[in-house]
């Protein structure tokens, strides 16, 4: 089959605190992505609804436009791919109550990213976090995606997806196409820097654990120097996630940046200090920063530019939403006209 015809969906929260981490597993594909396949990227701006809180509601106009600017900065391009936000397209919401009525209960409690919510928030917990899943479903499902790109801590997820299409088209004909995955298999999962075992994450409190998009050079040297590393004697820098988590996180870091591969890193860096190792990682991470930062401000400041893009994003997946839902309401003998 031509690739070509293979339709590749993929999303982030919006947040102008992306990481590194969002970057080399996701944003850093997606230009190549382009090339091979037809490109839906979304804004999953309902999705972040589900982390409500006073600071957020104030700046998620910001974050959407930020987000969108750091796609373009990326290599996202919007005559290539369809680039659009979330809430703009209706059916995202319509096909997840659906979605909802054909999900067991259960199925949604046995989702990890809820059950460490419940852990981490207990008493302030809304439903739209326990929903959330069902939601991503409808975002892949509406288009007949092929493939979803997606860091590992959403293959759950996907899984779910899967069996809610599955079991959907069961009853109902087959309505919905069964995605894939489309996972990268180096850099899936970027660690926090000052503790290896956790995932790198933009709503971490401690800052020295992540590596921002729009953190500045200074910054981005002082988390380099402070990220852990072990206590080897004489240094030893070679790729081995259990023994020395905190050198191979930062050993993909360079690897997936540089081009370098983790084969050949042992021998790159032999007879280096962990010092002068550390000066060589942030010198890969700050070219690399201050290239889709440039760009990124190039794009920020035309608000405008980036409101039409999104608009003329929303009509083209409008379009495809909308024919998607009308066979969804059909197979279920609901009359809305579309
Ligand atoms: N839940 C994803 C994340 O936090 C973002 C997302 C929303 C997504 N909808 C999606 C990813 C659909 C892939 C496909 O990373």
């Amino acid at each position: 089959m031509n690739k070509k015809n293979l339709v590749v969906f993929s999303a982030i929260q919006p947040s102008g605190n992306l990481t590194i981490g969002n970057y080399i597993g996701v944003l850093k594909h997606w230009k190549k992505f382009q090339k091979f396949y037809k490109c839906i990227f979304c804004i999953a701006d309902l999705h972040s609804l589900t982390s409500l809180n006073k600071e957020n509601i104030l700046d998620r106009k910001k974050s959407i436009l930020d987000t969108l600017a750091l796609y373009l900065a990326c290599g996202v391009d919007p005559n290539k791919s369809i680039i659009f936000i979330q809430s703009s397209v209706s059916e995202h919401s319509e096909l997840n109550w659906i979605l909802n009525c054909n999900t067991n209960f259960k199925e949604l409690m046995r989702m990890t990213q809820f059950k460490n919510s419940l852990k981490n928030i207990n008493n302030n917990l809304n439903a739209g976090l326990f929903n959330y899943p069902t939601l991503m479903a409808a975002d892949i499902l509406l288009y007949d995606t092929d493939k979803v790109h997606i860091g590992k801590d959403q293959k759950q997820h996907l899984e779910l997806t899967r069996n809610i299409a599955i079991r959907f088209n069961n009853c109902n004909k087959n309505i919905f196409k069964i995605p894939d995955f489309l996972m990268i298999k180096t850099g899936s999962k970027i660690m926090s820097l000052l503790n290896p075992k956790k995932k790198m994450s933009k709503s971490d409190k401690n800052h020295k654990n992540v590596i921002f998009l729009l953190d500045n050079s200074e910054e981005i040297f002082k988390k380099i120097k402070s990220a852990v590393t072990d206590s080897n004697n004489p240094p030893n820098i070679f790729f081995d996630p259990k023994k020395k988590p905190g050198i191979s996180n930062l050993l993909v870091i360079f690897s997936t940046l540089s081009g370098i591969s983790l084969c050949d890193v042992k021998s790159y860096f032999l007879g280096k200090s962990y010092s002068q190792f550390k000066n060589i990682v942030f010198k890969v991470i700050n070219n690399c920063i201050k290239k889709i930062q440039k760009k990124f401000f190039f794009y920020r400041k035309q608000e405008e530019l980036l409101i039409k893009i999104a608009f003329e994003g929303a009509k083209k997946a409008s379009f495809i939403a909308k024919r998607k839902l009308s066979e969804v309401y059909n197979s279920l003998g609901l009359l809305k006209k579309f």
